[in-house]
């Protein structure tokens, strides 16, 4: 350890890194994009919109949004290098696992970064779509002439219903940016290195598959599914907790009481479940919160309520993480974008605690 190094806490907790202008929360802890808080985004701006004023720092003007949209809609294809490789993956491969392999092979054409990351971003929905389709056998979906958000949950569900795709645009925007986050602080580490965007994009793509952080959307369907009762939900956090295991969608390293992205799509899915005649799934979901909440004080994250969200719109499971990296590419693109505009390699500094002195 070099001398005058200062020790932190394991895992980086509370710990300062560096100054961002990106995301925040402000003093009632609500999660603020450049300033504006996203639960007011998610309630009242498209997609589009959100994801311009993360990249950009600013609201555009009604050509830039169209000129951004565009860019988007018109990038959202992938060429047929992209399909081959998509078709060498065998049966089985994961989603996200998928994405990360065709995004570091993805082609880097001459242009700014700020584009090379829109564009790496504006293809995640289709490789999501088609990828899914290959490893499973399955016809790829034509292109929708549509919004992000509509196209996005067409080339997942093969529904173009509007109504659907607006609560699916609301989560997406929720999901877009969370400042120094595991996968958003592995991208900057490999951008401080000076490697090009696709690289850094990759290794955010690869700390996001964890069930720690973007994984833990899927787990959570895979228990909620199996409980039929609030009984059943209470049992069920009594159980995890006597094995001193952790509950996939609980807890959080910023939000200790309350994650308001989750009680704002908790607000949602309870309009959702009363359309789709599914408020006992509310219900039992609503329970396990109460129990978490009355036992360990460890509130319900947004991941949580997106999973039960997500199943009652029709989209597999296999998607969940996918579509959290989707959404989160914008705020990838916005990090990279500050990292390398005032970079300084990151290399934090170790503390020795193995053997000295030994000789071959
Ligand atoms: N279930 C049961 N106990 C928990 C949970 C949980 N989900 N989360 C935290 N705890 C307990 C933990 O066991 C520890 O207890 P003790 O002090 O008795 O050892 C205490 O709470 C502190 O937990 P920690 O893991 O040290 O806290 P952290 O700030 O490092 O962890 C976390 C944050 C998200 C990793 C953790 O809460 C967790 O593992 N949650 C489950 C996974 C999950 O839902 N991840 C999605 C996060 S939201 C989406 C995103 O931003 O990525």
């Amino acid at each position: 350890m070099e001398q005058g190094a200062i020790e932190v806490p394991k895992g980086l907790d509370k710990v300062i890194v560096d100054k961002t202008s990106i995301a925040s929360t402000d003093n009632e802890g609500h999660l603020i994009y450049r300033g504006y808080r996203a639960v007011d985004l998610a309630e009242k701006c498209s997609f589009e919109k959100t994801a311009y004023l993360v990249t950009y720092g600013r609201m555009p003007d009604g050509s830039e949004l169209k000129e951004f949209s565009d860019f988007l809609a018109s990038n959202s294809e992938v060429d047929d290098n992209t399909e081959k490789i998509m078709q060498l993956m065998p049966r089985g491969t994961k989603v996200i696992d998928l994405i990360r392999s065709v995004v570091s092979l993805m082609p880097l054409r001459e242009r700014s970064d700020d584009k090379v990351l829109l564009e790496i971003a504006a293809k995640i929905p289709r490789i999501s779509s088609d990828g899914y389709r290959i490893i499973n056998g399955m016809q790829v979906l034509k292109d929708l002439n549509a919004t992000y958000a509509e196209r996005f949950y067409y080339l997942l569900t093969g529904s173009d219903d509007k109504e659907s795709a607006r609560y699916f645009e609301k989560l997406l925007i929720l999901y877009m940016e969370h400042e120094f986050n595991a996968s958003t602080f592995a991208l900057r580490v490999t951008a401080s290195t000076l490697a090009d965007p696709r690289a850094s994009v990759t290794s955010a793509l690869a700390a996001i598959k964890g069930p720690l952080h973007g994984g833990a959307n899927a787990e959570v369907l895979n228990y909620m599914l199996r409980m039929k009762s609030a009984d059943e939900a209470v049992k069920f956090v009594d159980d995890k907790l006597a094995k001193k295991e952790k509950i996939m969608g609980f807890g959080h390293r910023i939000y200790k009481k309350l994650d308001p992205r989750a009680q704002f799509v908790k607000a949602q899915l309870k309009e959702l479940a009363r359309i789709k005649n599914s408020e006992g799934l509310y219900e039992v979901s609503t329970a396990l919160e109460k129990e978490m909440w009355d036992r360990k004080q460890i509130p319900a994250n947004l991941d949580f309520y997106a999973a039960i969200y997500m199943y009652l719109l029709g989209i597999d499971e296999s998607f969940y993480t996918p579509i959290f990296a989707a959404s989160r590419s914008f705020g990838w693109a916005a990090h990279y974008l500050e990292q390398v505009s005032d970079n300084k390699l990151i290399r934090p500094d170790s503390k020795y605690v193995g053997p000295e002195g030994l000789s071959p």
